[in-house]
C-alpha cells in the first residue's frame, strides 16, 4: 500500500505532467500559427511524452492500493513573441519538473517508501533528457537570432524527432516495472 504523503505528492506531480502536456500543446498551436510546423511537431512529441509521465504515476499510484485524485490545471499561456522565448519557457518549465522529482524523492525517503524509488529513479533520468533537449533547441535558436533561414533549416531538423510509438493510455507499454 501507497503511503499517504507519496500518494498525494504523486497526485500533485500528476497534475504538473498533465500541465506539462498542456503548455506544450499551446507552443504547438503557437509554431502552428507561425507556419513553423517542424517546430509544431517536435513539441507535440514532447506533449505525447508529458501524458506519458502523468500516466506513469497514475498507474503506480493505482497499483500500490491508492486513489487517484486528479486536480485543476493552472491558466497557461497562448502566445509568444518568438519561438525562442517559447523554447526558453520549455526549459525553465523542465527545471521546475526536475525540482519536483526531486522533492518527491525527499518526501518518498522521509517515510521509507522505497517501493516508488525505481519509478523516482526512472524520472531523474529522464530529467536530464528533458532539460538538455530543450536547452539545446533554446541554444540553437538563439545563434540562428532573427535570421529567417537558420529558423527554416532548424525547423526542418526539428520535424524529424521520432515520435514515441502506442499509445500514452496504454500501460503495457510504458510500464516502469516492466
Ligand atoms: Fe514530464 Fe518534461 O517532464
Amino acid at each position: 500500500m501507497i503511503e499517504k504523503k507519496v500518494r498525494d505528492a504523486m497526485n500533485e506531480q500528476i497534475k504538473h505532467e498533465l500541465e506539462s502536456f498542456y503548455i506544450y500543446m499551446s507552443m504547438v498551436a503557437y509554431f502552428h500559427s507561425q507556419n513553423l510546423d517542424g517546430m509544431a511537431h517536435w513539441m507535440r512529441c514532447q506533449a505525447h511524452e508529458e501524458m506519458i509521465h502523468a500516466m506513469k504515476f497514475f498507474d503506480h499510484i493505482i497499483d500500490r492500493g491508492g486513489k487517484v485524485t486528479l486536480q485543476d490545471l493552472k491558466q497557461i499561456k497562448t502566445t509568444w513573441k518568438t519561438p525562442l522565448e517559447a523554447m526558453q519557457d520549455a526549459y525553465e518549465h523542465e527545471k521546475f519538473i526536475t525540482a519536483k522529482i526531486n522533492n518527491l524523492i525527499k518526501i518518498s525517503r522521509e517515510v521509507n517508501d522505497y517501493t516508488s524509488e525505481p519509478l523516482l529513479s526512472w524520472f531523474l533520468n529522464e530529467q536530464i533528457e528533458e532539460e538538455k533537449n530543450t536547452e539545446k533547441v533554446s541554444r540553437e535558436l538563439a545563434m540562428v537570432g532573427s535570421s529567417k533561414e537558420g529558423i527554416l533549416m532548424l525547423d526542418r531538423e526539428l520535424a524529424t524527432r521520432v515520435f514515441p510509438a502506442g499509445s500514452p493510455l496504454n500501460p503495457l507499454a510504458y510500464n516502469v516495472v516492466a
